[in-house]
């Protein structure tokens, strides 16, 4: 079958399945299929389609995130790395990159804790070379996979296991960025592929905010006077957020691409 008629069929079985973007989604997966950019296969529907294509679709079909089967997702312009051992990497989170660029004070040493894919990191240190960047997480798994992006991107960023700041030396460090798991287990507005395919470590904590509330006690700690704390929370978490970070000095809460508060940013008293 060529590639017209392939997305054709595969976006109207995506679509008849509730799938959002069906028809995005079926050209991300004839083009991985094909090993060619998505603008390629588009340019070319007379292609002949490999029989791959059809495995992609079915796992999509049973509702596997794109960025599980064609290995990769675009974060601020750059492709990452991603496998099932670590977060998707989400547009909203651009929101958290392009606030820290901006704020964070020349030559700081940062620390993005909860790394993931290395994501916010690895874009922070490619586009602010003075910064010192260090990225953290628990997830040995994800270690590894933010090590390859690490490397795919040659950028210059240290990788450590670590329990959320527990190793971290008093007043040692000038900013801390993260996007820490924010999801309430008993939140079922969760879409269905997210919670069976995504790490549940990178998604859930207790009621939404207990992360939240040990980033903010331990940064408080290892922040030097006057650094900066931001990071991202999830939907109806404003407020509480803001009474955890009571104390703090200039808090703001910014909004993301889709209008809903969603990164946290204050300063260390
Ligand atoms: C929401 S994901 C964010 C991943 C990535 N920073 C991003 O924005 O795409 C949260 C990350 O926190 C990590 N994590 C969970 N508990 C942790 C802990 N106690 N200490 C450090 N990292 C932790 C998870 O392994 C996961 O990679």
């Amino acid at each position: 079958m060529n590639v017209r008629d392939w997305i054709a069929i595969a976006a109207k079985e995506l679509e008849s399945q509730g799938v959002e973007s069906a028809k995005l989604d079926a050209t991300l997966l004839v083009a991985h299929a094909l090993n060619k950019t998505k603008i390629e296969a588009i340019a070319h529907p007379e292609w002949t389609v490999p029989s791959k294509a059809d495995e992609y679709l079915k796992r999509r079909l049973n509702r596997e995130p794109v960025a599980y089967i064609i290995g990769k997702k675009e974060f601020f312009g750059r492709d990452f790395i991603v496998d099932k051992r670590v977060l998707i990497p989400r547009p909203e989170t651009e929101t958290l990159v392009a606030e820290a660029i901006s704020r964070i004070p020349a030559g700081s040493k940062v620390i993005d804790v909860g790394t993931g894919s290395g994501a916010i990191a690895i874009t922070l240190e490619m586009e602010r070379r003075d910064l010192q960047v260090i990225a953290s997480d628990l997830s040995k798994g994800a270690l590894e996979v933010a090590s390859q992006n690490r490397t795919k991107h040659q950028a210059n960023v240290s990788l450590i296991c670590m329990d959320c700041l527990k190793a971290t030396r008093p007043q040692s460090i000038d900013a801390i960025v993260s996007n820490p798991p924010y999801v309430d287990p008993n939140d079922l507005r969760l879409d269905e592929g997210v919670r069976r395919f995504e790490p549940s470590a990178a998604l859930f904590a207790e009621t939404g905010t207990t992360f939240i509330a040990r980033l903010i006690l331990e940064s408080r700690m290892a922040l030097v006077k006057n650094g900066l704390l931001l990071f991202e929370f999830g939907e109806g978490q404003s407020d509480e957020v803001r009474t955890l970070l009571r104390g703090w000095n200039s808090i703001e809460i910014i909004k993301d691409l889709f209008g809903r508060d969603r990164v946290a940013i204050a300063s260390k008293p």
